[in-house]
């Protein structure tokens, strides 16, 4: 995923910029104050219990699925309930085996090691997590050609925690190693509209339920979403109103930041537009689409996609992405009747 690329979107789902201490106040600590996935939430309420009665560390744990659902605020919540101390990482920051040894030497026992975007470590700082994860050891090399040799270390057990939007891109010796995987869903308009409240709660910023639930609907299920256009609709009931989001200045504020009513912004309506302009409707392959409209195709797979499949504007097809009906009424392009997938999601 390139960063730079998101920096002018409202949307986003990476973290960026000096927003980041406002999310960190955001994020709860405890897995009763954390709303939504309620499935991921009672699995990993009875893991944790289990693991505390025996007195051991949690198994090692894989949480995947869109960017911005949060995968971070959930490795900080399991190191709080499990009572232990958190360090935070990422595949691309660890660039050498040595850097990966050094992080995992230091850590104290029972901590959690989360390592966000898993999926990008290189092959050879990988092979340094697999004895890690499994015998709770390093292997060193010590010395060049034939005096080399290997020392191992032990390491005090620790749980892993891994983050990745793509997880049919870790190869199979690492995510076998996981004893616990757990998949994030897109949010609910209702609970959207609860985070919504809850972070108004925290910031003092006065809001109506009617303004939360309008941006709630135009998060595309994502909570970092929610969060920061909590912010920038703030900005305009302050500016434009009496500093209260109400639906009115909700709605106000989300047109000009070019959110239509179904929280699709301009990328999104250009990857539809284009699949109906420029492909009859699709299938199109998804770097042929990527290259059209200017964007790397991994970010349509990770960022876009979900929420246009989710919202049943595009479909997956063997053969490429389609748009539905969905798709041209929301635009309000009419059909031809030559289109290849048209159906009703
Ligand atoms: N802030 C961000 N994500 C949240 C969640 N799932 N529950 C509560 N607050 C949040």
């Amino acid at each position: 995923m390139i960063e730079s690329e998101f920096e002018e979107r409202i949307v986003t789902s990476t973290f960026t910029g000096p927003d980041n201490d406002i999310e960190e106040s955001l994020r709860p600590r405890r897995i009763d104050d954390y709303i939504g996935q309620e499935k991921v939430k009672e699995n990993l309420g009875i893991y944790i219990e289990a693991a505390k009665s025996r007195g051991e560390s949690l198994d090692h744990c894989l949480l995947y699925g869109p960017p911005g659902l949060g995968k971070t605020t959930l490795a900080g919540i399991i190191a709080s309930e499990m009572g232990v101390n958190i360090r935070i990482t990422s595949g691309p920051a660890i660039e050498k085996a040595g850097d990966l040894a050094a992080i995992i030497t230091n850590l104290q026992p029972g901590d959690v090691l989360f390592i966000d975007e898993i999926h990008r470590l290189s092959r050879v700082v990988e092979e340094i997590l697999y004895p890690a994860m499994e015998d709770y050891a390093v292997d060193i090399i010590i010395g060049k050609g034939p005096s080399a040799r290997s020392i191992r270390i032990d390491l005090p057990k620790f749980t892993l925690i891994g983050a990745t939007t793509r997880a049919g891109q870790i190869s199979s010796p690492l995510r076998d190693r996981f004893g616990v995987m757990l998949r994030l869903e897109l949010y609910t308009v209702e609970e959207l509209s609860e985070i919504v409240l809850r972070s108004a709660g925290i910031l003092n910023i006065p809001i109506e339920r009617d303004g939360a639930s309008e941006i709630a609907m135009r998060s595309r299920g994502t909570p970092r979403i929610a969060n920061r256009l909590l912010k920038r609709v703030r900005d305009f009931a302050q500016v434009k109103g009496n500093g209260v989001i109400d639906k009115k200045t909700a709605r106000l504020a989300l047109s000009a930041l070019e959110i239509d009513e179904l929280g699709l912004d301009n990328i999104d309506r250009l990857m539809l537009s284009s699949i109906i302009k420029n492909f009859g409707g699709g299938p199109v392959g998804l770097e042929t689409l990527a290259a059209t409209i200017g964007e790397e195709a991994v970010t349509l797979e990770d960022v876009y996609e979900p929420y246009l499949l989710q919202m049943g504007f595009i479909s997956r097809t063997p053969r490429g992405r389609t748009a539905t009906v969905n798709a041209y009424k929301h635009l309000g392009i009419p059909m031809t009747g030559n289109e290849q997938v048209t159906f009703e999601v």
